[in-house]
């Protein structure tokens, strides 16, 4: 394409060094809808006839039916899908060569990414839907379940499932924001930036904007060619995606161990073992656990090739869609097999609720009834640490305790008041405040979560 400057060829080691076809031609069908669009506005501002514009189109239309029925050989010699697609054109139509008119590859590039990626973020926003319908159903389904909830990986709490559930749902709600954004930021058109600072002739960057479905053209050539700040707003929303479903996925890996196992997993999404007949491992989980590190990965990737980048293009940029893809490959294939992994998680209630009875996790409701009764709080924890130092001393659990007992540490309780809030489902049930773990208050979450999900865009 750049002949008529060179007495020679580009070596071939030089092409293959160079060649970005390996990453961009998968955005071949986006790279023909940004030239049809460009060809469209030539002939509107009359730099193109309409006979010329014609048959630019049908080339192109061409292409890209040999493309789709894989007729299409490119070729590394021509470095990239552009170039591959604009020569394939030229063999088809001569007048192909007019189709490059006001237009630079870096502006082309720019362009071609911003509507690859809207297509792929488009999709992993109907998945992530997909995950937050999931979400809240399990809340729905283990609503008045019981489990131990943790700090310091130590029994805490009492809290119902649902509520840990929800916990999920505020966070991928937010991850879902955040790809809005991300969806947002692309939405400006660069192409008619050229290669940084626009053209001499008098192209019309509205016309390409809108037939391509952006908001308006961008507003500044340089900043146009050189920036990947919507590639960035992507990997930001994929990283802390990324890092929801390790932590999640680690929760269950735990929770289904034998130390645990009150989560059970759905065969179908175990793998077994070679050697050892008895197991049933969680791989699909460490899997999704173990992708987060490339997805953050990617993101540093992106983020070091841009540090201290002279303005405007440069061709360190072309390395940007490879880690754009392999994020977003891995984004995609772990929602996929995460929504309907979870449809089907279990939850032994039995054992979660005979977990509970080692953890003297009761103790938060001992102290706040004695508040009821007008201890400070302060004391009220003092006098619930002793009593606790004692029952485990002595090996007995609060309700083993007897009137006496009791009466030796706390006399200003009555026995049978404090025994009948001292129940796991008590506990749960008495923490009705708005965001805790309270049934009602769960119920309320997630008929809200679905009004939210539904009236989100
Ligand atoms: N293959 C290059 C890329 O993907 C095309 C842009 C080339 N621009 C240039 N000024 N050499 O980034």
């Amino acid at each position: 394409m750049w002949h008529g400057r060179f007495k020679h060829d580009t070596a071939k080691i030089v092409q293959d060094f160079t060649q970005s076809l390996d990453i961009d031609f998968r955005m071949a069908e986006c790279d023909i809808k940004g030239s049809l669009a460009h060809v469209k506005m030539l002939g509107k501002t009359g730099i193109l006839k309409p006979d010329e514009v014609n048959k630019i189109e049908a080339g192109l239309k061409q292409v890209l039916d040999e493309i789709k029925t894989g007729k299409f050989t490119p070729s590394v010699s021509l470095e990239d899908v552009h170039m591959n697609i604009e020569s394939r054109l030229t063999e088809i139509e001569p007048l192909g060569a007019k189709l490059h008119t006001a237009r630079s590859r870096n502006d082309q590039v720019a362009t071609t990414t911003r509507l690859y990626l809207r297509e792929r973020e488009l999709d992993i926003k109907e998945l992530l839907k997909i995950l937050l319908e999931t979400i809240l159903d399990n809340a729905e389904k283990h609503k008045f379940v019981i489990i131990p909830g943790y700090t310091h990986l130590q029994q805490a709490q009492p809290i119902s499932a649902g509520h840990y559930w929800l916990s999920w749902f505020e966070a991928f709600l937010r991850d879902y924001k955040k790809l809005n954004y991300a969806l947002e930021s692309l939405n400006e058109c660069p192409l008619g930036a050229g290669a940084l600072a626009g053209s001499t002739l008098p192209v019309d960057r509205f016309s390409t904007a809108e037939s391509l479905g952006f908001n308006s053209p961008t507003r500044n050539s340089l900043d146009s060619v050189a920036q990947r700040d919507y590639m960035l707003d992507y990997h930001f929303f994929a990283c802390e995606f990324a890092l929801h479903v390790s932590r999640l996925c680690n929760d269950l890996i735990i929770w289904n161990s034998q130390e645990f196992g009150w989560v059970i997993l759905p065969d179908e999404f175990c793998t077994g073992s070679s050697m050892m007949p008895q197991k049933k491992n969680p791989d699909v989980l460490e899997l999704a656990r173990g992708k987060t590190g490339s997805v953050i990965a990617q993101m540093m990737d992106l983020i070091i090739n841009l540090k201290a980048l002279p303005m405007t293009y440069n061709r360190d940029l072309q390395e940007d869609k490879r880690c754009l893809w392999q994020s977003i490959d891995t984004v995609e294939s772990v929602i996929k097999i995460l929504s309907p992994l979870l449809s089907k998680v279990e939850i032994d209630e039995k054992l979660a609720l005979a977990t509970l009875e080692k953890g003297y996790s009761l103790a938060t409701d001992i102290a706040e009834f004695l508040v009821l009764h007008g201890v400070p709080f302060r004391e009220a924890h003092l006098k619930t640490g002793k009593l606790t130092g004692w029952c485990i001393e002595n090996n007995l659990r609060f309700n083993d305790l007897t009137p006496e007992q009791l009466k030796n540490f706390m006399p200003e309780l009555n026995y049978d008041e404090l025994m009948k809030i001292l129940t796991p489902y008590e506990s749960v049930n008495r923490r009705n405040i708005y965001g805790a773990t309270g049934f009602e208050q769960v119920a309320l979450q997630i008929e809200q979560g679905r009004t939210r999900l539904k009236t989100l865009e």
